[in-house]
């Protein structure tokens, strides 16, 4: 099979479109992340340039790095395409990076799209027929492709095949256009929206868990070298325990940091410093920003700790519901602060603690909180 020495964006920044949810991912209720850095006018590209690009460079998801590493070197040692493989998990965790380090790993070309973007048929036909032998096609938040579009896929997942016609009515063609072997690489943030043919034809699916704190750390550090911004092992902490277990909200969080440092101190990220300004950009000591404790506020105060929908959250915050489900909610699930009951949200013991309130003696504990590895 061909090779390519060097990853080749094909129509990035043309067929690829950002959701809200994704812009705010990293960022935070119009608190530190996005509205910053569009205030700067820095769009989104610099964290392009923070992004590892072997496997050696990638910072934790240790057991999917493993296995990718097999799976790429299996392909490379057998001549053959890597299988289809998806990518699930909250907005920052690095599913387009994986694309990336895969791709990048495998010497071929990463052409880049979402499910948003495809939405004609004759946009999936131009995508498919652009590929070249063993390229890489990333497709993010797949689980928005529209159905019909969808339906055309499957062919080319399994016999590189693409179904069309040509011309109209009872003169209409069919025709079978054969493509390269090439590997489909899905990004969702919503698993459960897949659907089952679709997920069927990935060879395998990994869910991304959010980073722990000596990997967040890390992460920290090795950006701070990499932008040239010094900061100590206090510095690297703070930040890396107020950014959710997220690479991206890190990343962000690190640039404004450093813009204190620079203009209040001598440049160098410590320990106080990071605290001060996080405290000053609203990013609480457990990494909620402002929609994160308006959110766990409503269901505490408004909805006497639930349970209650996600609906009515989302009106009471004037919210879309899909960012709350998609962002603010697998964080706050994950540290134990709110929970899901087949009768809605409730807030835990934790969650009240949290936001300094006296829980109910009906609110759950909140289990066992994973939240002592994330912090
Ligand atoms: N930057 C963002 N995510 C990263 C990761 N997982 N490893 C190293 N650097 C990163």
């Amino acid at each position: 099979m061909a090779r390519k020495k060097h990853i080749e964006l094909v129509r990035d920044g043309d067929d690829r479109e950002v959701s809200p949810l994704e812009k705010r991912g990293g960022g935070g209720g119009g608190s530190a992340g996005d509205g910053g850095d569009r205030g700067t006018g820095g769009g989104d590209g610099w964290q392009a340039a923070l992004r590892p690009r072997s496997f050696d460079e990638y910072i934790g998801q240790r057991e999917l790095i493993d296995n990718l590493r097999v799976s790429v070197h299996a392909a490379k040692q057998g001549g053959w395409a890597l299988d289809h493989f998806l990518f699930a998990g909250p907005p920052g965790l690095g599913k387009t990076t994986l694309a990336h380090v895969i791709a990048n790993e495998l010497g071929v070309n990463l052409h880049v799209s979402s499910g948003p973007a495809i939405d004609k048929k004759g946009k999936l036909a131009s995508l498919l027929t652009s590929l070249g032998e063993g390229d890489a096609l990333f497709i993010d938040e797949i689980h928005r492709l529209d159905p019909v579009i969808e339906e055309n896929l499957y062919p080319a997942m399994e016999d590189f095949r693409f179904d069309l016609f040509i011309g109209e009515g009872p003169h209409a063609k069919a025709m079978t256009m054969q493509l390269p072997r090439f590997t489909l690489l899905g990004a969702t943030t919503r698993m459960g929206l897949l659907s089952a043919p679709l997920l069927d034809r990935f060879g395998f699916h990994w869910q991304l868990r959010y980073y722990e704190l000596p990997d967040m750390r890390a992460i920290v550090k090795r950006s701070a070298s990499l932008i040239g911004v010094a900061i100590d092992e206090d510095g690297a902490t703070e930040i890396a325990r107020r950014s959710r277990g997220t690479p991206r909200i890190a990343n962000r969080l690190l640039r404004r940091v450093r813009d204190f440092a620079q203009v209040e101190g001598d440049g160098t990220v410590d320990g106080t410093i990071a605290a001060s300004s996080l405290d000053r950009l609203a990013v609480d000591h457990a990494g909620l920003d402002s929609l994160d404790r308006a959110y766990l506020t409503v269901i505490c105060e408004r909805f006497d700790g639930g349970p209650v929908g996600i609906e009515a959250v989302a009106a009471s915050l004037s919210e879309e519901r899909g960012t709350l489900e998609e962002v603010v909610e697998p964080f706050l699930l994950q540290v134990g602060m709110i929970a899901r009951t087949p009768r809605g949200r409730v807030a835990t013991a934790a969650g009240f603690q949290h936001m300094g309130l006296v829980a109910p003696s009906k609110a759950p504990t909140g289990g066992n909180s994973p939240q002592g590895r994330l912090f």
